[in-house]
């Protein structure tokens, strides 16, 4: 390849035509020892952007293998710069850290837009960690490349596999009932992280890191090697060879990420059971690259797509069984053949998807299934529409029996479950009244939860997945359907209807429930409807009071100012459509 491109980075460090500007750009980076023959006869400057830190557990090790992204990009010829990213720790934000990636996105943005970087290596892991910084690089688009940390080891109760998340709620059903004290609830659940890394089970981080490979984003087997393997190190060891060549073939994000990748992406994540927050991450990503996809997308491409992955929530193993049954890279194998995701898109190791993955095979079928055996067909998102939404998503590939047992219509329409709403407005107020005798809640109730998507909670809460009351699960009724307009973690095999939007604060029908009202939900024809007049909503409408939105930090007033729906990403914008969003609703 020619090196003889003239790089980004010699605007700042090497333009004889403004000599003290040039002075000024490179005298502090020889402060700690960086030389100007380093800075000044053209090699790559390449950003390390580091998610990793004490508050960010989940992507901490990132910090250790920054070394061989070091070790790989000097190898290569290149100059690393290290940096840090906003933290985003997915557990420990409070309200919420999905209110933290737009903020990580503009900061990252900043740094790659103003200082002298050829190309960034985006260290990946924690939940939004993914999606927040290759936005970012996208919004640049100068040459980039994911690392992955990898999902923690497997955790274990004696035999038994303990995942992520998961463990949270089954541990609290089995609490509910008294099989478990306040200490063996603990015990249970940090069994489930046993080691550096991210979450375990297919949640959000091992989805987004999956589908940052299925993009071409990263090197092939990035996605899924656990944090603490030596294979770890070794790519990351790689993934810094290779953005040094990266930065000479100028092989951008735009380049990458086309409509068919994401297309590719969106198959792969219905084929590993993936996170219901892929669709808004996914979206965000291809905004900021400028690629037209919407939610109707993953209805008409990843809907019918075959559950492939074996793995908590919606199977049985962990992030680690994955990588050793061949990760994504059996997945796509799987799906190459049977001809359902493009073959030709590049990744940034400068090869096609149709090559680097086409030959791969399942090394446990137990783990990952051929084509043809798969866990389940259809396991792809169902989207949801009616009278409370224009859109909603909903998991297929977790419904289980328990599920289907308590339908709530009459047995001649199997997939038609009418219920009596029950309403709560936001986390807190569930959590006050759920175990209250007097709401009165039966197997014939759906729990709806409002006023938590990305203006009400603000950032939109994981919170969709709600228990039922304690003396419901000490009766054998472990699932309700739940309706709201938040998210709900992807480590949670509750088959809720979530994301919804409009939400309620930004007006959506939601907001004009009342408790006792009927809600139909409809599974064959994806429609979900409160079964009153609309005369009756439209004189709700008219008397409706919203909840004050509070905002406790700057940041919050910002982006409330600026968010789009769930359905758009959780985005942000600046122009007109939000306007007139803000002019439906009322300013928020
Ligand atoms: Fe960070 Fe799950 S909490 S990956
Ligand atoms: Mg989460």
């Amino acid at each position: 390849m020619s090196k003889k491109r003239k790089l980004r980075s010699t605007d700042w460090f090497n333009d004889p035509s403004q000599p003290d500007q040039t002075a000024i750009y490179i005298e502090r980076y020889l402060n700690y020892g960086l030389t100007r023959e380093e800075l000044q006869s053209g090699k790559p400057i390449i950003g390390i952007a580091q998610t990793g830190s004490d508050l960010a557990p989940c992507n901490r090790h990132h910090m250790e293998l920054a070394q061989r992204v070091r070790d790989g990009i000097r190898a290569a010829g290149g100059v690393p710069f290290e940096f840090p990213v906003h933290a985003i720790h997915e557990m420990g934000k409070r309200p919420t850290a999905a209110l933290d990636r737009n903020l990580a996105y503009l900061g990252l943005v900043e740094i790659l837009y103003g200082y002298p970087l050829d190309g960034v290596v985006l260290t990946t892991g924690c939940d939004k960690t993914t999606p927040a910084t290759i936005m970012a690089a996208a919004t640049v688009d100068i040459p980039a490349i994911v690392l992955s940390g990898g999902p923690m080891l497997n955790g274990w109760d004696v035999e038994k596999r303990v995942g992520s998340g998961s463990i949270i709620w089954s541990s609290r059903e089995q609490y509910a009932r008294g099989d478990i004290d306040y200490e063996g609830f603990m015990d249970n659940v940090t069994a489930s992280a046993p080691s550096p890394g991210h979450c375990n089970t297919m949640g959000t981080a091992l989805t987004m890191n999956s589908l940052a490979e299925g993009l071409g984003m990263s090197l092939p087997g990035c996605a899924a090697i656990p944090a603490p393997y030596k294979e770890r190190a070794q790519i990351a060891y790689y993934t810094g060879l290779r953005i040094v060549d990266m930065v000479w073939e100028d092989l951008k994000p735009s380049d990458v990420m086309t409509r068919e990748a994401f297309l590719n992406a969106i198959r792969l994540c219905s084929a590993i059971g993936g996170s219901t927050n892929a669709p808004p991450h996914l979206q965000a990503i291809a905004n900021r690259v400028g690629v037209e996809i919407s939610i109707e997308d993953w209805q008409e491409y990843g809907e019918e797509i075959p559950l492939l992955v074996n793995c908590q929530p919606a199977g049985e193993y962990l992030g680690e069984d994955f990588y050793r049954a061949g990760g994504v890279p059996s997945v796509m194998g799987e799906l190459l053949r049977a001809g359902l995701v493009a073959g030709d898109c590049r990744t940034v190791n400068g090869k096609t998807i149709g090559e680097n993955y086409g030959e791969q095979v399942s090394r446990n079928e137990k783990v990952i299934r051929p084509f043809a055996q798969p866990m389940m067909e259809n396991a792809g998102f169902a989207v949801m529409r009616g009278n409370l939404f224009d859109s909603a998503i909903m998991k297929k590939s977790v419904i289980g029996e328990d599920f289907r047992k308590h339908y709530l219509s009459d047995p001649e329409h199997p997939n038609v479950l009418r219920g009596r709403a029950i309403v709560f407005d936001g986390p807190e107020d569930y959590h006050h009244r759920i175990d209250d005798p007097s709401l009165d809640v039966d197997e014939r109730c759906v729990l709806i939860i409002r006023n938590c998507g990305p203006l009400g909670y603000p950032g939109s809460a994981e919170v969709v997945n709600m228990r039922p009351p304690d003396y419901l699960i000490k009766r054998g009724i472990n699932c309700l359907p739940c309706i709201g307009d938040g998210r709900q973690s992807g480590t949670s095999a509750s088959p809720s209807i979530l994301n919804a939007s409009p939400e309620a604060a930004a007006g959506g029908g939601l907001a004009l429930l009342q408790t006792n009202d009927p809600v139909e939900i409809d599974l064959n024809n994806n429609r979900v409807n409160v079964l009153l007049e609309d005369a009756e909503l439209e004189r709700r409408r008219a008397e409706l009071q919203q909840p004050p939105l509070v905002n406790q930090t700057p940041w919050q007033e910002i982006y409330r100012k600026t968010v789009t729906q769930l359905q758009d990403g959780g985005d942000m914008a600046m122009d007109e459509e939000h306007l007139r969003l803000v002019e439906r609703h009322g300013t928020p």
